[in-house]
């Protein structure tokens, strides 16, 4: 179904402008009205306190992934960071357990690499997993379960086995838009299930597929590094249709109940939401830039999966409705939320479509993280309103702040919180928060430089040793009392303004 359509992109995106410029854009959903602001939130006793993780963020000898290719070539990382020189967490995990119980922490977010378990397409197509890779994930399993912490397991975290994806042919189909994708990652899914479904409830099939697709194929900062929307139009429409097959491919299994839990999966995928905001709040222009960002980047993929409406070709009008293929693949929303996007429409340095890369850091007065995004709390609110209209339990799946000097992190962690703790208030079934990340780590694009762990990772010291920022008594404390005061906020130290060090996308 969803190859049906194959327009140019460029094309439609211009037409969008043009039918948002003459106000023919879908209409907008109401927002609910601004509530008194409380002065104390609650968290209910079931809720999920977390961190997450990704594979090739905080693993070693993952050289044959597309990543590992890229991070090898020259100018593609800032100061040619190498992964096998980040946190090595195989080597550290009674660690990075305890660093989860020291935050108060019963959660946590990882991805299983495919190219650990099958490194090579032959061992893949005879599945024949690879022993240590299994065992390097039966340990970590087995060490959070000694430690009370329920994982959440994602089975895609932008990186593919270097036989599925490879940056030295880029012209190419690769990742999502090879024919074997979905019959591969379909097959994934269910092996991964078959085997962890025991131990795993939680699961989030693809992470940020918006992000991974404008990255890969517009932005070009990512593999396959390419610059072209019909490409991504293309993934974004099979990202779809895989992530159902995913979500099939574990329901499936959980039905059989192998483990005599009852059928208790939660699936979903983890969407990387922002706050859009037009640069000129008087522009016609920056307004239809605005509502087509919003609907192109945090409601689309949400519509596909939740609600098997599809706007093929992104011109902002639903083409299929109630796909069957499609509707009902998400047992939750996972909301990935960092910030603002400023949209100046004169001023966009890529295809229409392409807003979000260029434009994160239009200048604000708004205190900054290190990659020079804004740091705006009430942004979150706004995208848990509206998230809300899916009706589904929400699971905030990462949200956090690059800080090498740890002096931002506790604000911002507690100001986030506090948002989350309003939007439960109005009614909203926020399920858990994962704070992205526990260790410093692999920051894609940008290497080592931002600094997002709760515990800095030294990586000068061969022994990469963990120490715990200011966040973490914060945090635990938080986390054990399930209250959180605005007062208490107010006497957490003011944010700083400091340049950003780190190369953004
Ligand atoms: C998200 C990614 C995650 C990490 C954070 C900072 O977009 O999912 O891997 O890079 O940003």
């Amino acid at each position: 179904m969803l190859a049906a359509l194959r327009r140019p992109l460029a094309h439609v995106l211009r037409l969008a402008a043009a039918l948002a410029l003459a106000g023919c854009a879908a209409p907008d959903e109401t927002e609910p009205g601004p509530a008194p602001e409380p002065t104390e939130v609650a968290f209910p006793a079931t809720f999920s306190w977390g961190a997450a993780t990704a594979g090739f963020q905080i693993e070693t000898g993952l050289a044959d992934t597309d990543w590992g290719v890229w991070a090898a070539t020259p100018g593609k990382i800032q100061n040619g960071d190498l992964p096998d020189a980040g946190p090595d967490a195989f080597a550290h995990v009674a660690e990075d357990v305890a660093a989860l119980l020291a935050a108060g922490l019963d959660g946590y977010r990882f991805s299983i690499e495919r190219a650990r378990v099958y490194p090579t397409r032959a061992a893949f197509d005879a599945d024949a997993p690879d022993p240590a890779g299994l065992a390097a994930y039966d340990g970590l399993l087995a060490a959070l379960d000694a430690g009370g912490i329920r994982p959440m397991v994602t089975l895609h975290h932008f990186v593919w086995p270097r036989y599925m994806s490879d940056p030295a042919l880029a012209a190419s189909p690769q990742g999502w838009e090879r024919d074997d994708a979905p019959a591969v990652f379909g097959a994934w899914c269910r092996r991964m299930a078959a085997r962890y479904g025991d131990r795993v409830d939680l699961w989030v099939t693809i992470n940020e597929p918006n992000v991974e697709a404008m990255i890969g194929y517009v932005a070009g900062y990512f593999p396959p590094g390419v610059s072209d929307p019909d490409r991504l139009a293309d993934v974004l429409r099979r990202q779809v249709s895989a992530h159902a097959a995913c979500y099939d491919a574990i329901h499936d299994d959980d039905a059989t109940d192998a483990d005599g839990d009852g059928a208790s999966a939660l699936v979903s995928v983890a969407s990387h939401n922002r706050l859009y905001e037009p640069a000129d709040p008087t522009s016609a222009a920056d307004l239809a830039a605005v509502a087509h960002s919003r609907n192109f980047w945090n409601l689309w993929l949400l519509d596909a999966v939740v609600r098997g409406d599809v706007d093929l070709d992104f011109d902002d009008v639903v083409d299929v409705t109630a796909d069957p293929g499609l509707v009902g693949r998400a047992d939750y929303i996972g909301l990935n939320y960092y910030g603002t996007s400023r949209i100046n429409a004169a001023a966009l340095k890529l295809p229409y479509v392409g807003v979000v890369p260029a434009q994160f850091d239009l200048p604000n007065e708004r205190p900054k993280n290190d990659l020079g995004w804004d740091i705006y709390p009430p942004g979150f609110g706004v995208v848990l309103d509206e998230v809300a209209r899916y009706g589904l339990p929400v699971y905030i799946t990462e949200n956090g702040i690059a800080d090498a000097l740890d002096v931002n992190r506790s604000r911002f962690t507690a100001e986030h919180l506090f948002e989350v703790g309003k939007a439960i208030a109005r009614g909203i079934d926020v399920r858990g928060y994962y704070h992205w990340s526990i260790i410093d780590n692999f920051e894609w694009a940008s290497g080592f430089c931002p600094r997002f762990g709760l515990f800095q990772v030294d990586f000068t010291d061969p022994a990469r040793p963990r120490s715990p920022t200011s966040a973490v008594p914060m945090l635990a404390e938080l986390a054990t009392s399930g209250r959180l005061t605005k007062s208490a906020i107010a006497a957490l130290p003011p944010y700083q303004s400091k340049p950003s060090p780190c190369a953004g996308f």
